[in-house]
């Protein structure tokens, strides 16, 4: 299946396109193989919800026409652009002095940012400088510092309905998904903002997204389901819907290297990252906004 125009892509890493591939589309996850972890002693094969689909591996150079799908234009905004880039480099030196790829687990990746308050005080600085000009809204947030396994084939996770404490293996992953909370439904989805999401990690992280609005998911699966059966479809289910129905839509996966950021809004999208193939702890810092430019 094409990829249709609807996400654009505003592309600033100095890989430009080589940045991104592609691929034909998604699959339930117990139709596919799942990468094990095996990282400083723990080893594991993480386990899916029951619901979860995940994007087929066979990834892609882009061709010129959807480069071209994906290219932005004067409309772009905080709902409906990708950006990526990379952070100044200031900033990348502050990072520098604190040493977080030398962690190897989520207590040492926050030992160390609280042994230099100093550095933090910097960092904080240069990011508000970094991110108050491409705020429309001019409000923007710490979110979290989020850490990850290497070779995790996606990252999301149903946290959220686990103890504190528990081992990082019982997680369960999400599949491709959108973000979101019960205040939004798939028509408001995206009047939320969106966020930056910085790889401080050692090694390349990936973003994976289809390039679709959340309401246009919908709009298709209007078209393709009986009317009973759309009834059904919210803002929860939807990605289980959609990828049921149409597992040729491509995904597109995006390479993050140290200190390269996106910006998408989450909330509007299918999407999901990826530590797949690597061999270092994955650290990214998250900010939630409206950001565009
Ligand atoms: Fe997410």
């Amino acid at each position: 299946m094409e990829i249709k125009r609807q996400l654009m892509v505003h592309n600033m890493l100095p890989e430009g396109s080589d940045a991104l591939t592609i691929n034909s589309g998604t699959t339930h996850h117990s139709k596919q193989k799942t990468a094990t972890v095996n990282y400083k002693g723990v080893k594991f094969t993480p386990e899916f919800i029951p619901q979860a689909y995940v994007n087929k591996k066979d990834w892609r150079q882009l061709t010129a026409k959807e480069l071209a799908c994906l290219a932005p234009n004067e409309d772009r905004n905080d709902f409906n652009t990708i950006y990526l880039g990379e952070i100044p480099e200031a900033l990348q030196a502050c990072f520098e002095t604190l040493h977080l790829v030398e962690s190897t687990n989520r207590d040492e990746v926050f030992d160390r940012l609280e042994k230099d308050p100093p550095a933090i005080q910097k960092a904080t600085e240069l990011l508000n400088e970094f991110l108050l000009p491409k705020s429309n809204s001019k409000k923007f947030n710490f979110h979290c510092i989020g850490v990850n396994h290497p070779n995790l084939e996606l990252v999301a996770s149903n946290t959220t309905m686990l103890a504190v404490g528990h081992k990082e293996s019982v997680r369960k992953l999400l599949g491709l998904h959108n973000d979101g909370t019960q205040l939004m439904t798939i028509k408001t989805a995206h009047e939320f903002g969106n966020r930056i999401s910085i790889n401080l990690g050692k090694d390349p992280r990936y973003f994976l997204f289809v390039n679709l609005h959340l309401m246009e998911a919908y709009k298709m699966l209007q078209e393709r389901m009986s009317a009973d059966e759309f009834m059904a479809v919210n803002i929860t289910n939807i990605p289980a819907y959609f990828f049921s129905h149409f597992p040729d839509y491509p995904v597109l996966k995006v390479q993050q290297k140290q200190y390269q950021y996106y910006i998408a809004a989450t909330d509007n999208c299918f999407h999901d990252g990826s530590t797949l193939g690597n061999k270092n702890l994955d650290i990214t810092m998250v900010y939630f906004g409206s950001f565009q430019y």
